[in-house]
């Protein structure tokens, strides 16, 4: 298995994205379905940000000062995400404002995921050498087995302010 940083973060888009085709997919009165389907898309987004935060980005903007700016707005993305994720996580499926929330989680995160994968990730891959990306690689994998599953979780409060104050 490839350990290079874009195709395991890229990897983990595709099964962010179709939690979201699923949630999008179900009866708007499936409250049971809906609890469990955000209950999984919080998850998948409360590691993938974490090893984002963690790895991914000081990485790069350690090694690529040109992507400071786009950095830098990915962490203040990453936070918005969080915040609604927190938010969510604390609602029942049957709230008013159960749908509404996640739409815009999900909206926000679908165009964050694409200015990853569209804007700078193919920088990254142009001026990182394939050692340097299978290398991110592996310290994301190492990192995911200890990343938190919940946002409720201290480590992943802790570190998504770390990730913005840093
Ligand atoms: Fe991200
Ligand atoms: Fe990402």
């Amino acid at each position: 298995m490839s350990t290079d940083a874009i195709v395991l973060l890229k990897a983990d888009h595709k099964d962010i994205k179709a939690a979201f085709k699923q949630f999008q997919q179900v009866g708007d009165r499936a409250f049971t379905a809906k609890g469990k389907l955000v209950e999984k898309i919080i998850e998948l987004l409360t590691v993938h940000t974490y090893i984002e935060n963690e790895v991914m980005y000081p990485e790069v903007r350690s090694l690529l000062p040109d992507l400071e700016d786009e950095i830098l707005e990915s962490y203040e993305e990453h936070h918005v995400a969080d915040l609604l994720a927190v938010e969510l996580a604390a609602l029942p499926p049957d709230a008013e404002r159960f749908s509404a929330k996640t739409t815009v989680l999900i909206e926000n995160v679908t165009r964050h995921i694409e200015e990853e994968e569209e804007g700078w990730f193919p920088k990254v891959r142009e001026k990182l050498g394939r050692k340097q990306l299978s290398e991110i690689g592996e310290r994301l994998l190492e990192v995911k087995e200890k990343a938190p599953h919940s946002p409720a979780q201290p480590s992943a409060i802790k570190k998504s302010i770390d990730a913005v104050l840093r």
